[in-house]
């Protein structure tokens, strides 16, 4: 989960180096370095911690080249320190590498090298990378073939950066399994771990698929195959705008993404939705197809699989196809029924989480159809999917995920929609009056949105709790686990969620005086329920805040936040909004770093 910049050019590369990085902070912060071509060959400079410190060392001032590499490191194999930290060179420091991934056969590797006079410096897998280059140049002593040969020789996931002092106007990159873009301006080449981090540069991007190599100069990229024929790449325009990707006089960017979301879900519906019309011009599904599919498999991690949970309802009632959702590290290994009648859809913000594209590859192997439903373009699981459709909730940045949340949370009942106009399995109406209602849901964010003040104070009142609890039922249960997984996320409260039923087996045990409780409750038919359990909680002394869009008797809560009415299968896109601005303030109160929480990362891209 670490991120990889590199520039090469015209310009001094380490301004752009650091500055790359500083914007892939977000996807690890235990150390970082840069190397550049100088004129008497390739540089390095790294640190243990944040940017800032590499940024601070007397050193980097005095590196002019303008072909560099750099690295944010979230450690794997290692401890956090300047040693471990890339980028690495081969004994010989003819080569200098960076390297997002882990390299599963490095002990057998390094073995293999140790046998044949190298010696180790640091603790980390990458450090065998350089120096099987090394190995293969003394007999290939060619650039190019000699990273194929390593790479041939690697197992696990790598995005590499590489640099020779043989070649000191070139730069090899490659990947399997973990994310790198090439963005290319003029006569400058950009690459990055993704988009965001180069936007302000290029808008024109080169994406490669696994095992195949690019090999840069200042004006030219040539890309190559595994068996390394060369072959054309078609540039990709990517539509977001650098405003886009910065915090745009916002505190933090997770504040900022929050009040998006009006704009995002917006976005998201105009994509597939208008004059009440769905359109999925990306694919088409046939009546024919979709009757035979009997289960559906819903398949993500952190976030993306609460996305999922609170869309499986709008499929089963919509569709009539049982559906069931799955934690991506857990189907991988446990053997899932699945065969051509199991339609598999994969939820992933950043397209990159491991688990997620494994999850994907399995049910691929098992003759699934797949549907990625993703939010950046042109990520490695829009590649592998059979079918994408892509979320439109421009750069998320922040660690905690909150607009690509509601877009997933959009998208996904437009999708069901879609289907279930296909399948023809429920009147015509009721999908028309869902229709009407996603259409006002910009709208209802931001009267959402609204309600800041209130939740600010609420902060203010429980920020030194040590434990909080969040209670739903139905579609409100799921949200209950999206908001404590934001609250753990960026508070380090202990936060627990319950289908608010399951209280008097277990969780009631813990409530005793001024416990703070959190109910939500969003679906009429459920409302007496739900109610009932929050009363039960607070005859044993907790604290409550209610989150509604149903008329109740609010005297009995602490307090009561309500929220626009809209149909259940849509709550979840309005319920979450003042529970995100509650571990935001929260997590300000606490005088945390809300966009980059401890030993938390934006995108997994190792297992
Ligand atoms: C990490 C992030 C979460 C995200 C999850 C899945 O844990 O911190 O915010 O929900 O990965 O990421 P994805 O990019 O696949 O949606």
């Amino acid at each position: 989960m670490c991120g990889i910049v590199g520039y090469i050019g015209t310009k001094k590369a380490k301004p752009i180096l650091i500055n790359g990085l500083l914007r892939l902070e977000y996807r690890g912060y235990d150390s970082a370095g840069i190397a550049t071509m100088e004129k008497d060959g390739i540089k390095i400079v790294k640190e243990k911690g944040r940017i800032a410190n590499l940024d601070a060392k007397e050193e980097i001032n005095s590196l002019e080249g303008t072909i560099g590499i750099g690295h944010t490191r979230w450690a794997t194999h290692g401890k956090p320190s300047a040693v471990n930290s890339h980028p690495h060179y081969d004994n010989s420091k003819t080569f200098a590498v960076v390297h997002n991934g882990i390299i599963e056969n490095y002990h057998e590797l390094r073995k293999f090298l140790e046998d044949n006079g190298y010696h180790f410096l640091s603790d980390t897998d990458t450090e065998v990378i350089p120096n099987l280059i090394h190995y293969y140049y003394k007999k290939e002593h060619d650039f190019l073939k000699s990273v194929k040969l390593a790479c041939d020789d690697l197992k696990g996931s790598f995005a590499l950066e590489i640099l020779c002092n043989d070649y000191p106007d070139n730069m090899i990159v490659v990947r399997q399994d973990s994310p790198l873009v090439i963005g290319k301006g003029l006569n400058e080449i950009y690459i990055s771990s993704d988009i965001p981090a180069i936007l302000s540069f290029t808008k024109d991007f080169y994406f490669l698929n696994d095992r195949e190599y690019a090999v840069l100069s200042r004006k030219n990229i040539e890309f190559y195959d595994n068996n390394l024929n060369s072959i054309d790449k078609m540039v990709k325009s990517i539509e977001w705008n650098t405003a886009s990707a910065e915090k745009d006089g916002y505190e933090d960017f997770m504040l900022k993404e929050i009040y998006e979301q009006p704009n995002s879900i917006r976005e998201t519906i105009g994509s597939k939705l208008s004059e009440n019309k769905i359109s999925f011009t990306d694919f088409e599904i046939s009546k024919d197809y979709l009757e035979t599919i009997n289960r559906i498999y819903i398949v993500a991690c952190g976030t993306a699989k609460n996305a999922g949970l609170a869309t499986k309802a709008t499929f089963e009632n919509f569709c009539k196809i049982p559906t069931e959702v799955d934690i991506a590290s857990e189907f991988r290994y446990r053997d899932p029924l699945i065969n051509e009648h199991t339609l598999c859809i994969y939820i992933s913000q950043s397209g990159e989480t491991a688990d997620t594209i494994a999850a994907l590859k399995l049910a691929k192997q098992k003759g699934a159809k797949t549907i990625a439903v993703a939010n950046v373009i042109g990520s490695s699981i829009t590649r592998e999917s059979d079918y994408c459709v892509y979320t439109h909730a421009g750069p998320e940045i922040a660690v905690a995920s909150t607009k690509a949340y509601t877009s997933q949370v959009v998208l996904l009942n437009i999708l069901a929609l879609y289907f279930a106009e296909v399948l023809e399995r429920v009147p015509a109406l009721e999908i028309d009056n869902i229709k009407k209602e996603i259409m006002d849901l910009p709208k209802k964010a931001e009267i959402t949105l609204g309600n800041v003040a209130e939740i600010k104070n609420f902060a203010n009142t429980v920020y030194k709790e040590t434990d909080i609890f969040f209670l739903g039922r139905g579609i409100d249960s799921y949200v209950a686990e999206e908001a404590s997984l934001k609250l753990k996320e960026i508070s380090y409260i202990h936060s627990e969620s319950y289908p608010a039923g399951e209280l008097k087996h277990g969780p009631i045990a813990l409530i005793e005086n001024d416990v703070t409780v959190i109910g939500i409750i969003t679906n009429p038919k459920l409302v007496e329920k739900t109610v009932s359990n929050i009363q039960e909680v607070i005859t044993r002394g907790a604290k409550t805040l209610v989150i509604t869009n149903q008329k109740i008797n609010d005297e009995q809560f602490y307090k009561t936040i309500h929220i626009p009415e809209v149909n259940p299968c849509l709550s979840p896109i309005l319920s979450i909004i003042p529970l995100q601005l509650l571990a935001y303030y929260i997590s300000k109160e606490k005088g945390l770093d809300v966009d980059k929480p401890r030993n938390l990362a934006k995108s997994v891209t190792v297992e």
